[in-house]
């Protein structure tokens, strides 16, 4: 039976981007036998145009009928006046309540050959190996909120809530630990528990799931301490596991730790379909030119088709394409130097997709 992807090029350089991984997906899955249907669907400021909202109906619909979605990036300069309560992003908030995906795995692979694309010295990143594990669905980004509240002497305050509840977090530490069974057996759970309540609840939780792995050591780590571990030994981590808004920060910083946010994949994961898409987003500065890197993007589509599809095989055979073209010396223009032969966002997909 055809498995179904939807689409969600997205806008700025996410229409580009997932073409090529569309282009490199239709490929693997030929080599690998595997029957996949297409869906094209529209997110973000591209629905805000054509419906007048972030997350149409029928893009919803059609998500919970998929067996996983690609998504490319959302959200522009166009969009930044519109109401919060249709920004662009409110699409990638609104997939991830709606499918229930809970957990975001963003990981960090610095590969031998671009160790020196990296800010940090070449010495301090090479074979940095890092899975981050974000909680997705709790946390201050779905805590009640307030836009503006005006007190009784006319000052005017907003304010957002985090929560967490103990199945939550136990959630997200089993896949974790779970995630840590099948690499180095370690977990940094990340949180600021000398501050906040919910961090203690965290801290609290993490220790309880722990005791149903005694294969895997955890050790807690506050986020500020964090901050600067990962700059200064990136190569300690193997699995961290921390809350949304944390996450969230931790992740951009670890991304740049392999030289260009353009070459990170991201999965997020819940009961049913996943969502993969890449960590950048949709660059409106070089959207449309053929600048853009869509190898975060090919890198994602590899993670669908081993968590949602269950193609380990297709997946290793999109991710060795990757690996042999770069070390062909193809580039593109966020990674390009003198030495290397640069290519165009699409020029890099079908090289990738010949490899296969
Ligand atoms: C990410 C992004 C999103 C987030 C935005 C677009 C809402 O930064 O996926 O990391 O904050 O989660
Ligand atoms: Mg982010």
């Amino acid at each position: 039976m055809a498995r179904i992807i939807v689409v969600i090029p997205g806008d700025g350089v996410g229409v580009e981007v997932t073409a090529e991984a569309v282009r490199v997906l239709k490929k693997a899955a030929y080599v690998a036998g595997i029957e996949i249907k297409f869906k094209n669907c529209l997110a973000g400021g591209a629905a805000i145009d054509e419906y007048g909202v972030p997350l149409p109906e029928n893009t919803l619909a059609a998500v919970k009928e998929a067996d996983a979605v690609l998504l490319g990036a959302v959200g522009g300069p166009k969009w930044d006046n519109v109401a919060p309560d249709i920004r662009p992003e409110k699409a990638i908030l609104g997939l991830r309540k709606a499918l229930n995906l809970y957990a975001n795995l963003r990981p960090v692979r610095v590969s031998g050959s671009l160790s020196a694309y990296s800010p940090l010295k070449a010495e301090l990143v090479a074979d940095t190996d890092i899975l981050i594990v974000r909680e997705l669905n709790g946390g201050i980004y779905y805590g009640a909120r307030c836009e503006k509240q005006i007190d009784e002497n006319g000052v005017e305050s907003a304010w957002d809530t985090e929560n967490y509840s103990v199945p939550e977090v136990e959630r997200i530490m089993h896949v974790a630990f779970k995630a840590a069974q099948l690499r180095k057996n370690r977990v940094i759970s990340v949180d600021k528990a000398n501050v906040l309540a919910t961090s203690r609840l965290w801290r609290r939780t993490a220790e309880h799931v722990a005791a149903e792995y005694s294969d895997v050591e955890l050790n807690h780590m506050y986020v500020d301490n964090c901050a600067m571990q990962l700059v200064m030994g990136p190569k300690k981590f193997d699995v961290l596991v921390t809350g949304n808004l944390f996450g969230d920060i931790l992740s951009d910083e670890a991304a740049v730790l392999a030289g260009s946010i353009g070459m990170l994949p991201s999965a997020s994961i819940g009961d049913g379909p996943g969502l993969y898409e890449p960590i950048h987003g949709s660059a409106p500065d070089i959207a449309g030119k053929g600048m853009a890197n869509p190898i975060g993007t090919i890198l994602s589509a590899a993670m669908l088709l081993r968590y949602s599809l269950n193609e380990e095989k297709a997946a290793n055979a999109i991710e060795q394409a990757v690996e042999a073209v770069l070390a062909e010396g193809y580039r593109t223009h966020d990674l390009y130097r003198p030495e290397f032969k640069l290519v165009s966002t699409k020029e890099m997909g079908e090289l990738i997709e010949a490899k296969i």
